[in-house]
């Protein structure tokens, strides 16, 4: 089976659908793999890298039975594809819908990576959150560029420098790499989401979450946001004239999958910032968060810098390709390779991502059916032994030895209170504490950090090794010495055991330099 690579040819791009690594893949799967001389220059692949990973060059990438690219054709690339072929590309069918006919016309099976269905299963198939975590990265080097100071604080002889304020609008996958990118940096990061669901992701990569009280989600499903209402948006854009005159850097990345980006920071946002301050609007592409935006172009406004950019993804060419590519293998894989090419229209995925089948138009997919209501339980089944009946005696039965467990434990209790030595009662209670305190430290501490926390603890048991060297050091060969000298065994192993845990975790943490 022929698969072809073309050179992408839009103004700006130079990403490329394939790289050696991938040709490598993608011969193993069985396809003849035809790249376009050139292709991978400008993100640093050449010509012969492709060809030792198996590809052969060509000028004509277009007559082959699947063509993968970035971008969407164009309709002089539509009218080179071969009749019945395949294409799987970015393709935005709501914007470009003369291409989609044009292919229609040509009876193309079209596969959109823009449409590959935002689950779980689907995520290494998933281009555009794979170039959404780039553009949010490169957003950051772009707004530190144009920034006239540091993100981080420094204190130095010559004075010092707060760190920079950053409002990150929008916690999708741009925003989340925004903010571990501005993190990395030192600057102090705030962000809003009409999603609240995204609040602890925000706070697991550094950034403060702004709250807004206002009793409406916009969480519209799949990760994705829904319209929200104007009164909401009022109390956002409030929200935001106030942070307007705090921060220093914008990120907006504010989308609603299918329409035009809201607009969230007006002319009155941008005349509210210091100058020297520096807006990114990632939505340009789709009409921009901010009022002031000119897609593709960087314009200044009473001192404040706002950058446009709509090719953030090509600006890191070579890793931006890396992932694509490997996106691309993925699917390939989905759909059967070149041996068992097969478009099954009962896979998810594929289904959820195809826009023409042999020319067919079949976009946009039908909605799933809401999961349906449960059942009652079937009669057969209520009639045998029925459930209800059965666990409230369970539950009884418990309850009864329970009763029986405590009042055990209040008669030992009280009879060791009558009868123990006083030392003994002094121990008790110092294990009985000692177990509370320890429980209630490590339950109310966050799972993530158990090993951590344990590893280190572990050498709180030295001083069982202090009273096993008391016990056994009497010399006297009695139980006392031996239970001792056990002691002493089983807390060095456990001590020397939580300083290598604590070791081999802080080397994931250390830099390959340090
Ligand atoms: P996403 O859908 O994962 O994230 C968008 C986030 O905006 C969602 O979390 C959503 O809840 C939030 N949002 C929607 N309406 C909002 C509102 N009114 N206020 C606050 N938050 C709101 O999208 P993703 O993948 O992170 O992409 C973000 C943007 O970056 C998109 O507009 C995308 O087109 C753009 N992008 C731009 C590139 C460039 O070169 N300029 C490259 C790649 C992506």
């Amino acid at each position: 089976m022929k698969l072809g690579v073309p050179h992408e040819r839009n103004e700006g791009e130079r990403r490329v659908a394939a790289t050696p690594a991938s040709v490598k893949k993608m011969v193993g799967f069985g396809f003849d793999v035809h790249i376009e001389h050139g292709a991978g220059n400008e993100s640093s692949f050449r010509d012969a890298d492709y060809i030792e990973a198996g590809a052969a060059l060509t000028e004509n990438p277009w007559d082959a039975d699947v063509v993968i690219k970035v971008n969407p054709p164009t309709l002089d690339e539509v009218e080179k594809l071969r009749v019945g072929g395949t294409l799987i590309s970015l393709v935005h069918p709501a914007k470009n819908d003369h291409i989609v006919q044009a292919m229609a016309a040509r009876g193309i099976t079209l596969l959109a990576l823009d449409q590959v269905p935002r689950i779980t299963r689907a995520q290494k198939m998933d281009v555009l959150s794979s170039m959404a975590n780039i553009a949010g990265y490169r957003a950051i080097v772009e707004a530190s560029n144009h920034y006239p100071g540091f993100f981080g604080a420094q204190i130095t002889a010559a004075g010092k420098s707060p760190p920079a304020q950053v409002l990150v609008i929008g916690a999708g996958v741009a925003g989340l790499a925004a903010i571990g990118a501005a993190r990395g940096m030192g600057a102090v990061v705030k962000a809003f989401d009409v999603r609240p669901a995204v609040k602890e992701q925000v706070e697991s990569m550094g950034g403060q979450f702004l709250m807004l009280e206002f009793d409406e989600s916009g969480d519209g499903g799949g990760g994705y946001a829904k319209t929200m209402s104007d009164e909401f948006i009022a109390a956002e854009m409030a929200l935001f004239l106030e942070q307007a005159k705090q921060v220093q850097v914008v990120l907006t990345t504010a989308l609603i999958p299918g329409r035009r980006a809201p607009i969230l920071w007006t002319r009155e946002h941008v005349e509210a910032m210091a100058p020297g301050s520096v807006i990114v609007d990632l939505a340009a592409a789709n009409g921009g968060n901010c009022e002031l935006t000119e897609p593709g172009q960087v314009v200044t406004h009473n001192g404040v810098t706002i950058i446009g950019y709509t090719d953030l993804t090509s600006r890191l060419p070579n890793v931006a390709s890396q992932f694509f590519a490997t996106n691309l293998v993925h699917l390939l894989d989905e759909c059967g390779k070149a041996d068992g090419w097969d478009m099954d229209m009962e896979n998810e995925v594929l289904r959820g991502s195809t826009v023409l089948n042999k020319g067919e138009l079949i976009w946009p997919p039908p909605r799933k059916p809401p999961p349906p209501p449960k059942k009652e339980e079937p009669a057969e089944v209520v009639t045998t032994e029925p459930a209800e009946v059965e666990k409230p005696a369970a539950k009884k039965e418990s309850g009864t030895w329970r009763h029986i467990l405590s009042l055990a434990l209040a008669v030992l209790f009280t009879v060791i209170g009558v009868w123990a030595p006083i030392e003994f009662i002094q121990h008790v209670t110092v294990f009985a504490l000692a177990c509370f305190v320890g429980w209630q430290v490590v339950w109310n501490v966050n799972h993530a950090l158990h090993t951590p926390l344990m590893s280190v603890t572990n050498a709180i048991s030295g001083i069982i090794i202090v009273g096993g060297l008391i016990q056994a050091g009497t010399g006297e060969m009695n139980l006392a010495g031996i239970l001792g000298g056990a002691a002493i065994l089983f807390a060095s192993i456990n001590v020397a055991g939580g300083f290598l845990v604590t070791q081999r975790m802080l080397a994931m943490f250390r830099r390959g330099d340090a």
